[in-house]
This record gives structure tokens, sequence and C-alpha cells, in this order.
């Protein structure tokens, strides 16, 4: 397994380039099964996560070339319908092949993807909104077995905005008949880049970016092309290593638009920011400042950048809070933090962090992706040499991050497990 050795204490200085979006990517890849035919992708980040869904999407019968960032899926008029155990069990969002499988060819067999490190992430919302539809679905052997004489549009009133759901129903009611109506829908930047390229693909689709999504099916879609939008959890996290080392870094090719509730939590902290329609200039910090913060669905605190300030609030001038509501165990970057000297406390969803921590070096063991990413964010202030361990989490979601934080003057290198 690679490692990752950051050496702290640097200043970090230069312009750095954001990738495409993960969480956008990967609805994208699998909404091309609603329509036969070569549908172009661009902005496709080189991801282990991406190599997932290409493998997931070959295994259904789609050919997919990659050249860099350009992504192409040609689709056939027929594809397979068994998502495999050994494919869905790399990545859970590949149940979001389950919405469109079922959509375009009336049956879908998908392995259940189970839990992860960050809790159990059921997927029952997914399931009772297909079934509203006119999906029948039952559970066998571990795969979700899905059926229908035909999706219909349906009014889904879901009990928790979730991405994953809301993206899965999106597709399904493309190529259902009627109108589906999605209230309390996810209303993340993702979902309205999932409807764009569903638009395009010739579906009638509003509301996306809201909490009521309103989309009419078509009787066949077609395959077009579409630019993958930025990655915000990607330029947040380059933002807090600016904010951390104390230099002058300039995130390029990004949406401030759509990191605001990130952006004003770190103005709150004292970190000089300012923007542009693309870039997010961090002009230092001296004198961080401690805040309390809750996670939740956009246009909330996002989880994903849940981890990262946490290493932020490690080095402010007094006590901070983060409470975590959207995932049930999203805290296990805080035990490795500890090991470099930090001081937090959990309480059920609630960590206290205590400021003004000088961080030392470590061999720490990274569990999620996003928790990888407060791993290298504070080897990058530690004294000393951070050995980062396990870093394959952050390989599903960071392209090259060691490369864009060598750019900025930061010492870190990868280790190559020889074995
Ligand atoms: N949930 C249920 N039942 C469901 C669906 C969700 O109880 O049927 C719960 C989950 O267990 C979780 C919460 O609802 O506690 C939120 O889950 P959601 O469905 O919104 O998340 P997701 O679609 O599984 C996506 C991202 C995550 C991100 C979350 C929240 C992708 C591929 N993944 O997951 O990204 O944290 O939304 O914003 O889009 C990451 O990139 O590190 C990552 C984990």
């Amino acid at each position: 397994m690679d490692k990752m050795l950051v050496n702290g204490g640097l200043t970090l200085n230069g312009d750095v380039n954001v990738s495409g979006a993960k969480n956008s990517a990967l609805p994208l890849i699998f909404s091309t099964l609603l329509a036969e035919g070569r549908h172009d992708l661009n902005n496709v980040p080189g991801l282990n996560d991406i190599d997932s869904a290409e493998g997931l999407m070959t295994s259904l019968g789609c050919t997919i070339k990659r050249d860099k960032a350009q992504m192409t899926i040609d689709v056939p008029a027929e594809v397979e319908t068994l998502a495999h155990y050994d494919q869905v069990r790399k990545m859970r969002a590949s149940i979001l092949v389950l919405g469109p499988l079922l959509a375009r060819f009336n049956k879908a067999k998908v392995s259940l993807p189970g839990g992860c490190a960050i809790g159990a992430r059921p997927i029952g919302m997914h399931l009772d909104a297909l079934e509203k539809m006119g999906a029948k679905i039952h559970v066998d052997a571990g795969y979700v077995v899905a059926t229908t004489t035909g999706l219909k549009g349906a009014i889904i009133d879901l009990p928790f905005a979730t991405v994953g759901g809301t993206e899965n129903i999106m597709m399904a009611a493309s190529l259902a008949e009627g109108t589906t109506t999605i209230n309390n829908a996810a209303r993340e930047p993702e979902i309205s880049d999932l409807a764009d390229y569903l638009t395009t693909m010739g579906v009638q689709v509003s509301g996306a970016g809201t909490s009521t999504i309103k989309i009419t099916g078509q009787k066949e879609l077609r395959a077009g092309s579409h630019q993958v939008i930025a990655d915000r959890i990607e330029a947040g996290t380059l933002v807090v290593a600016g904010a951390l080392s104390g230099g002058e870094v300039r995130v390029k090719n990004c949406r401030p638009d759509h990191l605001e509730s990130f952006l004003q939590a770190l103005g709150q902290m004292n970190v000089q920011i300012e923007t542009t329609e693309t870039e997010i200039h961090v002009k230092g910090c001296k004198n961080i400042k401690p805040i309390s913060i809750v996670t939740e669905p956009y246009p909330g605190y996002p989880t994903d950048l849940q981890a990262q300030i946490m290493t932020l609030m490690t080095q402010a001038d007094g006590v901070s809070h983060i409470t975590e509501k959207v995932f049930e165990n999203r805290f296990m970057h805080v035990s490795e933090l500890l090991r470099m000297g930090a001081e937090i406390d959990i309480e059920n969803k609630t960590a206290t962090i205590v400021g003004k921590r000088n961080l030392l070096a470590a061999p720490v063991m990274a569990t999620d992706l996003r928790a990888s990413a407060s791993l290298i964010l504070a080897g990058l202030v530690a004294e000393g040499e951070t050995e980062v361990n396990r870093i394959y989490h952050l390989d599903r979601g960071y392209e090259k991050l060691e490369d864009k934080l060598s750019g900025l003057g930061a010492n870190i290198k990868r280790v190559k497990n020889k074995s």
C-alpha cells in the first residue's frame, strides 16, 4: 500500500487548478445508460472511483475510452442489467446504476453496497421511491432485484434530502411515463449538473438546485456531451491548505458560488479570502479564530469538508465545535489527529476542538477519503515528517493531491509499496 510522507512547516504559495468533481462525474457516467450512443464527458477527474465506475460500466457492456480528462462512453442498444458484487463493493455510488437500468430495460439486479467507514448508509429511500414509481423490488442473496412493466411518474416525498437517492430517482424518472415530482430533493450542485446533462439528453427537468424537482420522462433519450463541474470539495481542501500554511494561494478553475457556507465559515475564522467567478484567493491568516459549525445538506456546511476544517480548528485561538448531522460515524480522523497532538473531545454528534495545539509528526492511518485529506493537511503544519498510511482512500477522490501541494511549495511525497 502506498503511503504519503509530509514534512510540515512550509508556507504554501502560488496557483493550483481544481479537477472535475468526483461526485458529479459518477452519476453522470451512470446516467449515460439512459441513452444508446456515444456520450462525451469532459473534465472527468483521474481517480480510483472513476476507474471503478469505468469497470462497472464495462462489465455492463459499455465501451469507454479516456484521454486525460476526456471520457467517451459508447452505450450499446442492449446492456447487461446485472451489477455484480465484485464491481459494486468497490464503490457505494455503484447503486446509481439501478435507476437508469430499471428505467430503460425494465429490470435490474444490483448488489447491495453495504456499509462503509462513515456509517451504515442504507438505500431504503432509493428503493421506496422506485416502488412508488411502479417497480417491484425484493432483496435476494445480497442483491436488489427490481422489475417493472414500465415506470410511471409519481410524487416522491423524501424523508431526508439524500443526494444519491435524488439522483437515482431523477434518472429513473427520465424514461418514466409522465411527470415525477421530488419533494425535499437534495440541492447539491452535483444534482444541478446531472439535471443539465439529462436536459441535454432530452429530458424535461425543472427545479434542480431547489427542494422540488419536476421531471417529465421521455420515450427515448439521445446521447450528448457535457462538461463536469469543478470539484468543490477539492477546492475547499486546497483553500484550507493555504489557510493553514499562512501563505497566498490562488485556487483556480473552481466555483466559489458552490462553497458559500464553507467560505463564510473560513471568513469567520479570520482567513483572508477573495473570490472571482472561478477562483478563490487565500491571502493568509495569522490569528485563526475558533467557530462552531454544523454539517447539513447543501447549502449548509458540507460534511465532505468537515474533517479538513477540523484540522484548521486545531490551530485556532480558542475552542471550536463541529456537529456532524449528515453521517452517523464521521469522526474517524479524530483519533489520528489526537496521535499528532490535537486536543479533541467527542460527545455524541459533536466534536470539541481545543485550538493552538502544536501538531507533531506521527505515523497515522487514513480511514476514509476526507479523513485522509485532513491528515495530509495536519502533516503540512506538524513539526517533522508525518507518514500517512492507507492512502488508497485519498486516491479514490483526490487527483494527484501530492503534485498539487508540491507545486505550491509543500514537502510531500508518495512512497510506493514495492510488494
Ligand atoms: N440515507 C438513508 N437512507 C437512504 C439514503 C441515505 O438513511 O436511502 C442516509 C445516509 O445513511 C446518510 C445520509 O442519509 O447518513 C446522507 O446520505 P446521502 O444519500 O445524501 O449520501 P450519498 O448519496 O450516499 C453523497 C456523496 C458523499 C457525501 C454525501 C452527502 C457521492 C458519490 N457521494 O453520498 O460523498 O458525503 O452525498 O453530501 O455523491 C465523499 O465524497 O467523501 C462522500 C462521502
